[in-house]
């Protein structure tokens, strides 16, 4: 069976289906004035995920939010709301933090001693009497940035004018309000540098076409090929691949195989139970996770059987992918380059529940920041998953093909369609 492609409306949303259909060609992924508008109309007015809540726990948390050329702070102010606001000083322009997270009473200036509130308000001035066009505590605040929560993911917006953002995630909460990303803990956290676009990246992500190819260890444990993908308003994407299968373009095995065995085995399941029934094990998954849930005392029951088996792939606009199973959520973030189209930084954060048992002990505390290039994914010195590791190894030979005078547009197919739907998406705000 091919996989299904189906648009889905937001109850009083936009259409799912957009007016435009974008070409994918080369300048798309490798110019400066595409990437400049994209900056100028998409980035700058679009929701985007830019933290975890539990970095700025405590009034005074803060964490830096870099993005192309921009820097925002995210804090927690001393009635324990959120703010953002640019990290750029009032005086001349220094970037005010450039540590990554941190917690402070006040945000100083190393510059010039310029000090401000959690709230970006300017409480002292060195030598403020000498400013002949006035105090400027008076006047000037760092500029705030909206900011939103859920479910212990920080969001900001640099529009001004932006809508709330459950107008933009539609359904997506409820959605996945069972799993309760709020209560996981952060256990991984890695960025890789990417000779590539960061759509070279998004794409990468939005098709299954390559899983046979580049990914076989893929092949004998799940069916991508009748995978189902959900087309969104505001270019969202939905796609849900049944785990716990072997895929239907190969033989059945007789027994269970490697790479399915390493997925039952830590939930009680013995493969070898299921030699010459390789076929009941998906629902083998579903019934063991509910009884595991049962044993350790954990709520499952707002979980589908589906939910417990399957992969449920969320990709929301503009760069985010999610990758969700009951008991741990990747987040992975391809986060433009401040001035090279050809380059990105690529984040992959796995948040963890507590019930599971690969869940980082509370002791433990939150893991530093891995950073790492993709030399260091190649060499074996570092892994950020045998799959990931894979595309890495691909994508900047996808960036470089693009950028060749043989090369003129994408031809994409109907397993494509994700693909086409961001991209759509994209041109939508590049239109306005
Ligand atoms: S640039 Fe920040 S105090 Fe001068
Ligand atoms: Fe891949």
């Amino acid at each position: 069976m091919p996989q299904k492609s189906t648009y889905l409306e937001f109850a009083g949303g936009p259409p799912a289906k957009p007016a435009a259909h974008a070409v994918l060609n080369a300048g798309r992924y490798n110019s400066a004035e595409f990437m400049k508008r994209e900056w100028d109309r998409m980035w700058t007015r679009t929701w985007l995920l830019a933290g975890v809540e539990a970095d700025v726990a405590d009034p005074g948390d803060f964490f830096v939010f870099e993005l192309g050329p921009e820097s925002i702070i995210v804090t927690r102010n001393r009635e324990g709301a959120l703010t953002a606001m640019y990290n750029a000083c009032q005086h001349r322009g220094n970037r005010i933090l450039t540590r990554e997270r941190g917690s402070l009473p006040a945000f100083t200036c190393p510059y010039h001693g310029w000090r401000y509130d959690l709230e970006g308000r300017l409480l002292l001035v060195p030598d403020a009497d000498r400013f002949e066009q006035g105090t400027p505590c008076d006047r000037l605040s760092l500029k705030p940035v909206r900011v939103e929560s859920w479910a212990g993911l920080v969001w900001i917006n640099m529009d001004p004018e932006c809508g709330p953002l459950s107008d933009f995630l539609g359904v997506i909460p409820e959605q996945l309000a069972p799993y309760h990303f709020e209560s996981m803990v952060l256990a991984e956290d890695q960025t890789v540098t990417v000779d590539a676009n960061w759509k070279t990246v998004i794409d990468n992500f939005n098709e299954q076409y390559h899983v046979d190819f580049i990914h076989p260890q893929h092949a004998s444990f799940v069916d991508c090929c009748n995978a189902e993908n959900e087309l969104w308003p505001f270019g969202h994407r939905r796609v849900i691949v049944e785990g716990g299968v072997v895929n239907p373009r190969y033989p059945i095995p007789t027994e269970v195989p490697p790479v399915l065995a390493a997925v039952i085995q830590p939930i009680g399941l013995n493969p070898a139970d299921f030699s010459g029934r390789v076929t009941e094990v998906r629902r083998a998954i579903q019934l063991r996770k509910r009884e595991i849930s049962a044993e350790r005392g954990v709520d499952f029951s707002a979980f589908t059987d589906e939910q417990l088996s399957d992969v449920y792939q969320y990709d929301l606009f503009p760069n985010i992918i999610m990758t969700i199973q009951a008991e741990e959520l990747w987040v992975m973030r391809p986060r433009p380059h401040p001035t090279d189209p050809n380059r990105c930084f690529f984040d992959k954060i796995v948040l963890k529940a507590t019930f599971s048992p690969s869940a980082p002990p509370p002791s433990q505390g939150r893991p530093e920041r891995e950073v790492l290039t993709r030399d260091d994914v190649l060499a074996g010195r570092t892994s950020m998953n045998i799959t990931v590791d894979q595309d890495l190894f691909y994508l900047p030979f996808m960036q470089a093909g693009m950028a060749s005078r043989g090369f003129s547009q994408a031809w994409l197919n109907q397993d494509e369609s994700r693909v086409q739907h961001f991209h759509d998406w994209l041109d939508v705000y590049m239109a306005d």
